[in-house]
């Protein structure tokens, strides 16, 4: 039954992309110089992880989706017959319809797997076989299985692109390709080989950088601009944060780490926030580090960002919506073109 005291709509649509981004686009094109042949290199590969990607890759990705954003209907449908498997074995909402709306932007078909139950798992059937089949089926599978060992069994036998759509706890460098895509269009400058001093930024990660995919695809992005970043805080609330050889990893790769549990104090000079609450842990969701809440009272620095990967819960006040801090939505419009742009190279393997 329909509540009829609800408000009817008397208010135009809002634009779906507003001058401010469009501007923030053009900011970014004018930053860097095209140099799209470094991106043939992935036309045959499929993507795992972030250590894929050097920083010349990630800059030429981040320009094509700038360019995608600044006129998202192309002209060309290079996609025109080519078929996407979306195959999601856990939810999501961004992941997925991200990945849909950049193959369908593109021209392409999509046959679509959004439970398991539904196909030949239920049955027992093994990863090598599906991928087997996927193979006969489609041009490109995008896999999301909370197994962070499926896509590795997958790709025994599968002779077709896969592409990473969050592996359990392990990665999600999509996701972080959207996130890094966020950051240069807020800051083109941090792409310069030099960064003055009192330009590099202080990056805070609310969340586990062992346990969440998506923290841990991001820290391995951002160690390729180590030149742009003054300092990381992961802030969490316990000792034991990274995975074994994960800190002296990304250390060896030039980012400086720090551990805090008390994020109120870093709030005031942080320029970027990154709050990651969920955590995936085998049989299902769980919240983590619920204790961090990120609101208009917080002690944000006047001109920091707000990122946010994932499904929002108690740790992100509505009330930041229609602030500037808000860049989350920014992230998740901009998942779209980042991946319109990564799925282009595929372009060049038909
Ligand atoms: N970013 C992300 O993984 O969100 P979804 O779970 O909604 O796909």
């Amino acid at each position: 039954m329909v509540n009829r005291t609800q408000p009817l709509p008397t208010q135009p649509l809002k634009q779906l992309a507003d001058s401010a981004h469009t501007e923030r686009c053009t900011g970014l094109l004018e930053a860097i110089e095209e140099d799209s042949a470094t991106l043939l290199d992935l036309a045959n590969q499929s993507v795992v992880s972030a250590r894929q990607f050097d920083r010349n890759k990630l800059t030429q990705l981040c320009r094509l989706a700038a360019k995608y954003e600044n006129s998202p209907a192309p002209v060309q449908r290079p996609l025109t017959g080519k078929i996407l498997i979306s195959a999601f074995y856990e939810p999501s909402t961004r992941t997925r319809l991200s990945f849909e709306s950049a193959w369908h932007r593109l021209g392409g078909d999509i046959m679509s797997i959004t439970d398991p139950a539904t196909t030949g798992i239920a049955k027992g059937e093994s990863y090598r076989d599906i991928a087997e089949m996927l193979s006969g089926y489609g041009d490109v599978v995008v896999l999301r299985d909370s197994n962070g060992t499926a896509i590795y069994e997958m790709m025994k036998s599968l002779r077709i692109p896969i592409i990473n759509a969050g592996n359990g706890t392990d990665e999600h460098p999509t996701q972080a390709l959207a996130d890094m895509y966020t950051i240069f269009k807020w800051r083109p400058a941090l792409l310069q080989t030099r960064v003055a001093e009192q330009d590099r930024i202080r990056i805070g990660i609310i969340g586990v950088p062992g346990e969440m995919r998506t923290v841990r695809s991001l820290l391995l992005f951002l160690s390729l601009v180590p030149q742009a970043i003054e300092e990381v805080v992961v802030i969490c609330n316990s000792d034991d944060v990274f995975s074994p050889g994960q800190r002296e990893e990304l250390e060896e790769r030039g980012l400086r780490l720090r551990v805090t549990a008390d994020m109120e104090a870093e709030l005031p000079s942080l320029d970027v926030v990154y709050i990651n609450a969920i955590v995936w842990s085998g049989g299902g969701y769980q919240e983590h580090g619920s204790e961090y809440r990120l609101s208009k009272d917080s002690p944000l620095k006047k001109d920091a960002i707000i990122l946010h990967p994932l499904a929002r819960g108690e740790e992100l006040s509505t009330d930041l919506d229609e602030t500037t801090h808000n860049w989350y939505f920014a992230q998740a419009r901009g998942a779209v073109f980042i991946r319109m742009a990564l799925l282009t190279c595929y372009v060049w393997l038909f």
